[in-house]
């Protein structure tokens, strides 16, 4: 099973979707979903809820990840909202997050709390190799155009960074945003492949000008149809599996 979860303003498809409440240990979670040819199914999962009401310092991030690990998804690409850092990418831009700096202060990080034992997660390659890669391959013949990859920085939010703070990420990083970590991390906990497309849409404060908040969405509205379309095709149309990325054995236990 395959799943999306899209950032701000990735969420009304307008496919017809049926909807599911999924229960878990940390809270309920509502998904869309579609059923594809092969008889599997593709959930859409929108990170700040439907309404687009969590902040990101707030959303349940366990419960959103445990969900769709309960309705078996293995694979998830999903959207998320940055700001850039970085000269070479500009509002509108797409980029592949192919690392992250954690910079957030206040969020439960892990599923393994010690009941069962001491567990560690590797993050040599928080983001699955073959899920990128196939999405680059794909995106080459189509009208998605990816700049580059990119160092996610993770901040806590929900404010935007101060001009001292971004001069200070710039050297750690390409691009700001709150809500990757702990996303990627709580699925690779549970073994599942997870990669990120960062939609830039805007400059970080006191990089160029002031941010401009109307950016953010047009960037989104502009990018979020022609994703999902390629996330939607390549659910459809590829063969994924876990042979040659690590996802799947990323714990270790001490
Ligand atoms: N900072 C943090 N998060 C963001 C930004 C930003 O400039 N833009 C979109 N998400």
């Amino acid at each position: 099973m395959y799943a999306i979860i899209g950032g701000t303003g990735v969420y009304e498809l307008n496919t017809s979707l049926e909807n599911i409440e999924v229960n878990t240990e940390y809270g309920s979670v509502e998904v869309d979903f579609l059923e594809i040819e092969s008889g599997e199914k593709i959930y859409f999962l929108s990170r700040h809820g439907k309404k687009h009401s969590k902040p990101p310092h707030l959303v349940n991030y366990r419960a959103n990840i445990m969900a769709l690990n309960i309705l078996g998804v293995k694979y998830i690409y999903s959207t998320a909202a940055v700001g850039s850092m970085n000269e070479k990418y500009e509002p509108g831009d797409l980029v592949i997050i192919d690392d992250f700096i954690d910079f957030t202060k206040s969020r439960i990080m892990t599923f393994y709390e010690g009941k069962s034992g001491v567990k560690h997660v590797d993050m040599s390659e928080p983001y699955c190799s073959n899920l990128i890669s196939i999405f680059l391959k794909k995106s080459m013949n189509s009208n998605v155009e990816i700049k580059g990859s990119a160092i996610y920085v993770t901040t806590e939010g929900p404010r935007f960074e101060t001009k001292a703070e971004i001069n200070m990420y710039k050297n750690f990083g390409d691009v700001v945003g709150m809500t990757s970590v702990p996303e990627v991390v709580l699925a690779k906990e549970l073994g599942m492949c997870y990669a990120t497309i960062g939609i830039i849409t805007n400059w970080c404060t006191g990089f160029k000008n002031e941010i401009k908040f109307h950016d953010i969405e047009n960037s989104m509205n502009m990018n979020k149809e022609k994703l999902t379309q390629l996330f939607l095709e390549i659910f459809k149309n590829d063969n994924i599996d876990q042979e040659s990325c690590h996802c799947n054995n990323a714990v270790m236990n001490l």
